[in-house]
Parts: structure tokens; C-alpha cells; sequence
């Protein structure tokens, strides 16, 4: 399995440091963990940022209040270069309190574990019909875009009242918006058909409210702008799908190195929770979705970092921190504490979608491992490409055959 991307090394380390295979976290990582450094190092796409790997050091960067999300500022680091158009703070990821606090309140009703339960039957549906598809005509196929991107897409497009029509669109322009191969203007392109989609979108909702996310967030608090919402459901539209995605496909090529985890599903279907928090443990494909800068001086693992620096807490370090992970470098699902880790962020902007994420994830491996059990590799293991170095870690394809 290869990786292609920004890579960085040892002796000439620029951030974020390339992975040598999927499961492999860069060796850079242990080398600071073990060494007990915080550096400064210079970003890829230009700046400079502190990287934090050890598991209470980046903890404590998520949860300060020193620390801000605001993308205004011009040393918020990012692994691809920000374009002027997307340094606003509009999304709630970009908040930081009291602003954050009212907003997440508001969204947070809607993520409610009761709110999620409520939703197993929707998705389980949306699983069982994206799968018949899947398997209609027979393998190989990419799992990818054939399974992962759609079903993550429909599941999150219901729960928003967006017409299936529309989705292929909206999913081009957000994988344009984030395209760190596309020019500036390209990605400014896709923002602006985004916010015009949205607009629209949002403004039909004031008038006519349905029994959906977007009206019900709307009807809690009527004083919301309309660029709040439209922010908001576009964050909502790509958070709800992307990782997950990732999540999906990088979870079963690690399922495909590891048989008797992917039988006992199938098996044993009350597996499926540690398997799901075990994976999200290994896999990381977020890490680069929670970069911060300072708000104040402020001193983490010994570092002095000044007022409007960078910093990068590595939550992929910090799930592979051995003080808390016996063998980290193990795909174990029985290991004791595999829920600590930090895939979903910690703190106040931890995701609003994890409990979702999270019965999306069980209820497809358990489905893929009943009705697929020959599920394999089209390709030899080589030849999966990962795409490394944007915000979230993916496959560029995943063919498989069952
Ligand atoms: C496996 C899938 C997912 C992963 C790994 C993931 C990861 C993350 C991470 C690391 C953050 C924190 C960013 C930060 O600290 O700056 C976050 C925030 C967020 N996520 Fe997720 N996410 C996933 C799925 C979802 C889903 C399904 C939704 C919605 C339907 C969602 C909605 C959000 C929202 C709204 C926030 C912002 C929270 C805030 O700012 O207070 N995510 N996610």
C-alpha cells in the first residue's frame, strides 16, 4: 500500500510528516513522543506550527482556553493553504466561546444518544439498500465510490432534507472546496456554487419549515442568520460524510489484514463496538482537523508558545501514545481502554456527529461481514493508494471483489 502526498523527514521535518503505510502513523511522531518535545516546525503550505504528540499534552492543547479555533487568523496552520474566502469564523469549528458555546447548544439537540437511537432504523435501511446496489452485477468494484461515499452522503443528505438529486453535485463541490490539486480560483469556484446551493437551500426553509435538521435548529432559534445556517449545513453536509467515509474504507482494508476480527462480526455481532472504537483508535483519519493557534503565551510540554503561533495537536500521535496504549502499534479490538482515544477531538468542538458516526460504522462492518464474508482485496495490497496530507486521511480507491 502506498501513500502520495506532503511527506516530511526526520532530517528535514516539515508538517505534517507523511505516513509510510495506511497503518503505519509517520515515524516522527514516536521520535517527539519519546524525545518529550513540543517543536516549531515549518508547515508545508507555508507557516509555522507547534506539534504536540503525547496523549495528555494534546488533550490539555484541545481543551484550553488559550488555545483558539478561529481560521481568521493568519497563522492558523492548515495542511493545505487556506484560500482568503475560507478564513472566516462562520462555521461553529471555527468558534471559540461564548460564541461556540451558544451555537454547539443549540446543534447539540440534535445529536442527542436518543436522537441517534432513533435514527438506527433510517440508517440501517440506507445501509441495506446502498449494499443491494453494491452487489447488483457482481465484483470487483471500489468500495469507495461505489459504497462509502454514497450511503455516508445519503445518510447525512435524509437527515438534512437535501434532494438525492442534488447530492452528486454537492459532493463534487465539496471535494473541490478541499482538492489541494485544484488552483485557488477552482476551490474559490466550489465555495461560492456551495453557498449558493445553500443559500437558497436555507432560505426555503425559513419560509416553508419541513420536519428535518435545518428547520428544527432554525425553529430553537429564529434570531440565526442566514449565513449561520448556511455555514452551518454546509459544515453539517461535509462533516456528515466525509470522515465517515474514510472511516468506512480504511476500517475494512484493516478488517481485510485482520480475518478473524472481520469473522467474528459476523459471528459475534456484539464485537462490533470495540471493534468500531478500536479502529477509529488505529486508523486516524482526522488528525489534521484539529489545528489550533495561541490566544495567549502559554507552555505545553515545556514549550514556549507565544500569542498568535500555530499549533498542531496530533490526536493520530496521541492515540499511539504507549502510556496509555499498551502496544499501540496493534490493531487490538479486546484491549481494555481503546474508547480513550481522540479520533472525535476532546474538548468543547469534540464532534457533534460521533454517536452517528459511530452506528454508521457498526451497522455497516456487521452488514458487510454477514452478507459478504469472502469479502477481499481486487488488488494486491500494494497497490491501494491512500491520499495523504489533506484534512482527511483517505483511499483514493478501494477495489474489492466478494
Ligand atoms: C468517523 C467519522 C468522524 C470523525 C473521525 C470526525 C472527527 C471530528 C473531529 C476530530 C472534530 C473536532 C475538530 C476540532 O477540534 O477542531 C469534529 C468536529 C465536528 N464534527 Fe465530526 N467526525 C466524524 C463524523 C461526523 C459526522 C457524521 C457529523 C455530522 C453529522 C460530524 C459533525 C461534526 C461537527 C458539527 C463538528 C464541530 C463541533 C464543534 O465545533 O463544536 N462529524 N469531527
Amino acid at each position: 500500500m502506498t501513500t502520495d502526498g506532503v511527506n516530511g523527514s526526520v532530517d528535514s521535518p516539515t508538517f505534517p510528516f507523511g505516513r509510510r503505510c495506511p497503518f503505519d502513523l509517520p515515524e516522527e511522531y514516536a521520535k517527539l513522543r519519546e524525545e518529550q518535545v513540543v517543536p516549531q516546525l515549518p508547515m508545508a503550505a507555508g507557516g509555522r506550527a507547534w506539534i504536540v504528540t503525547r496523549y495528555e499534552e494534546v488533550r490539555f492543547a484541545l481543551s484550553d482556553l488559550g488555545l483558539s479555533s478561529d481560521r481568521r487568523n493568519a497563522n492558523y496552520p492548515s495542511p493545505i493553504a487556506i484560500p482568503a474566502a475560507m478564513r472566516t469564523n462562520g462555521s461553529m469549528l471555527s468558534m471559540d466561546p461564548p460564541e461556540h458555546t451558544a451555537f454547539r447548544k443549540l446543534v447539540k439537540a440534535e445529536f442527542t444518544l436518543q436522537r441517534v437511537h432513533g435514527m438506527q432504523q433510517q440508517v440501517q435501511r440506507l445501509v441495506d439498500e446502498h449494499l443491494d446496489r453494491f452487489v447488483e452485477g457482481g465484483g470487483p468494484k471500489d468500495l469507495v465510490s461505489r459504497f462509502a461515499m454514497p450511503l455516508t452522503l445519503a445518510v447525512i443528505g435524509e437527515l438534512l432534507a437535501v434532494p438525492e438529486p442534488d447530492l452528486g453535485r454537492l459532493y463534487d463541490a465539496t471535494r473541490g472546496m478541499f482538492d489541494y490539486a485544484r488552483t485557488p480560483e477552482e476551490r474559490k469556484e466550489a465555495i461560492d456554487f456551495l453557498d449558493t446551493y445553500f443559500e437558497e437551500f436555507v432560505a426555503a426553509k425559513y419560509e416553508a419549515p419541513g420536519d428535518d435538521m435545518v428547520s428544527r435548529i432554525i425553529a430553537r432559534n429564529p434570531d440565526l442568520t442566514l449565513t449561520e445556517m448556511v455555514h452551518l449545513t454546509r459544515l453539517l453536509l461535509n462533516g456528515g460524510h466525509d470522515s465517515t467515509a474514510s472511516m468506512i474504507s480504511l476500517g475494512v482494508l484493516t478488517l481485510l489484514q485482520h480475518p478473524q476480527h472481520f469473522a467474528a462480526l459476523r459471528d459475534a455481532p456484539e464485537s462490533a463496538e470495540a471493534v468500531v472504537e478500536e479502529l477509529l483508535r488505529y486508523v486516524n483519519v482526522t488528525d489534521l482537523a484539529t489545528a489550533r493557534v495561541a490566544a495567549t503565551d502559554l507552555v505545553i510540554g515545556g514549550s514556549r508558545i507565544a500569542a498568535g503561533d500555530g499549533v498542531y495537536p496530533s490526536t493520530a500521535a496521541a492515540n499511539r501514545d504507549p502510556e496509555v496504549f499498551e502496544a499501540p502499534e496493534e490493531f487490538r479490538p479486546e484491549r481494555p481502554r481503546n474508547h480513550k482515544h481522540l479520533a472525535f477531538g476532546f474538548g468543547r468542538h469534540l464532534c457533534l456527529g460521533a454517536d452517528l458516526a459511530r452506528l454508521e460504522l457498526r451497522l455497516v462492518y456487521t452488514a458487510l461481514a454477514r452478507r459478504l464474508p469472502a469479502l477481499r482485496l481486487a488488488v494486491p495490497p500494494e497497490e491501494v493508494q491512500v491520499l495523504d496530507g489533506g484534512f482527511v486521511y483517505r483511499p483514493a480507491a478501494l477495489p474489492v471483489t466478494w
